[in-house]
C-alpha cells in the first residue's frame, strides 16, 4: 500500500512537471537566451542559467524586465553585493566562484537587459 502511494506521488511530481512544460513563450524565451561573448555565454550556461531561466526556482528570469527593473532600481553596488555575497535563495558567487566583478556586472546586464555600469 505504501508503495502505490509513493508511486502516486511521484505521478503527481511528474505531473507538475508536465504543467511547467506548457510554458508561455518569454519562459520559452528565456531557456534559450544566451550572451552574445562566447566567454560570457560559457559561465552564463554553467551557473546563473540554472536559476534564471527556470521559473521554479523563484530567480527573476532572464530577459524579464518588470521582474528586474525593481533590483535594477537598487544600484549596480547592491547588485554586485547580492551577487557576491548572496541574497535569499541567490547563492553567493551564483555559482561562479571563478567570476570577476566585470563578469557578473556583464552577466546581470544582460539577464536584465539593461546595461549596468560600475
Ligand atoms: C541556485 C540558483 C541561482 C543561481 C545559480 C543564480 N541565481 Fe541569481 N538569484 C536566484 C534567486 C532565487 C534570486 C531571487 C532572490 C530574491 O529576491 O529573494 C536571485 C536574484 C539575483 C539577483 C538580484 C538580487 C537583488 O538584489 O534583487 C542578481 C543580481 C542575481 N541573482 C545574479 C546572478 C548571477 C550573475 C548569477 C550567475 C553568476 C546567478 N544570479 C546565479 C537564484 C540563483
Amino acid at each position: 500500500m505504501r508503495r502505490i502511494t509513493l508511486l502516486l506521488a511521484v505521478l503527481g511530481l511528474l505531473t507538475a512537471c508536465d504543467d511547467t512544460a506548457k510554458h508561455p513563450p518569454e519562459r520559452a524565451a528565456a531557456a534559450s537566451a544566451m550572451p552574445a561573448d562566447p566567454a560570457l555565454a560559457q559561465v552564463y550556461d554553467t551557473s546563473c542559467k540554472l536559476c534564471h531561466a527556470n521559473p521554479a526556482s523563484g530567480a527573476p528570469l532572464v530577459g524579464d524586465r518588470a521582474a528586474w527593473s525593481p533590483r535594477v532600481a537598487q544600484g549596480s553596488d547592491t547588485l554586485l553585493d547580492h551577487s557576491i555575497n548572496g541574497y535569499n535563495g541567490m547563492p553567493p558567487m551564483g555559482l561562479c566562484m571563478q567570476c570577476s566583478e566585470e563578469q557578473f556586472l556583464a552577466l546581470i546586464s544582460f539577464m536584465a537587459g539593461v546595461q549596468l555600469q560600475q
